[in-house]
């Protein structure tokens, strides 16, 4: 059996009072994101930004890859835990939003732990492992549909002993559902590749996983070999 307990606002109230340390630059740039309207569900939560810190400190890492920058609260948040030798180099498409990014990354001081590259990930990805690239920590969090292609080329980045972290593995539960009536078109091509990355985590035998089933799944996955 598993304790699934509902989280209430009341609950997520008492989680934002005792379950992470933010950095205010951290806290300015959620406040921006809840101004987004339906975008801000892109953001990661506040807890899973402090996880993320904890996993950069854990593996040690050095060199972090993001796919997905947005308005740059989960690149913010790993570059903090970076010691001062660390870099992270991330990935989003859309221009505008990462000049939204770099401000706050300016602001907290970490600009030059950042390297931001605007264009598509999968080209970007073929860039680094053409140029031989390697990374401690690869955190994926772009578009679903590419997610399968996503984690091909992430074990290949990724050191042998480090880790790829992959959001939104359960896509609000649709992995179990199929899409919704009334859900838009681009649900089911997100559901498809979420599955498929889901069935190959789990039978690759290069990797040590852990589905995480908090917020809209996370999944830990360790390169053993
Ligand atoms: C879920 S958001 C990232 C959220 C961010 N990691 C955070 O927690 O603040 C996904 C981002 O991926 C970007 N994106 C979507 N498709 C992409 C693609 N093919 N290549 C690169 N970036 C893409 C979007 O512009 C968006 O900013």
């Amino acid at each position: 059996m598993r304790i699934n307990i509902p989280v209430t606002p009341e609950l997520e109230a008492y989680i934002d009072e005792v379950g992470y340390r933010e950095h205010p630059v951290l806290s300015a740039c959620r406040a921006e994101a809840q101004t987004r309207g339906a975008m801000s569900v892109m953001q990661i939560a506040p807890e899973q930004g402090a996880l993320l810190q904890m996993l950069v400190e854990l593996t040690g890492a050095r060199r972090v890859l993001e796919l997905g920058t947005f308005t740059g609260y989960s690149a913010l948040a790993m570059a903090l835990a970076l010691g001062d030798d660390g870099q992270i180099v991330t990935i989003d498409n859309d221009g505008d939003i990462l000049q939204v990014a770099l401000a706050y990354w300016a602001e907290a001081g970490v600009t030059q732990k950042i390297d931001a590259r605007r264009g598509d990930a999968l080209d970007a990805l073929d860039v680094l492992q053409r140029d031989g690239a390697q990374f401690d920590l690869v955190f994926i969090d772009a578009d679903k549909p590419n997610y399968p292609a996503y984690l091909e080329r992430a074990i290949n980045l990724v050191r042998i002993g480090g880790l790829i972290v992959i959001d939104d593995t359960l896509i609000h539960g649709r992995v179990v559902t199929g899409p919704l009536a009334g859900d838009p078109s681009y649900v089911q091509p997100a559901v498809d590749a979420m599955r498929e990355v889901n069935r190959r985590l789990r039978d690759d035998d290069r990797l040590t996983i852990a589905m995480l089933p908090s917020h809209d799944g996370m999944t830990l996955a360790r390169r053993r070999r």
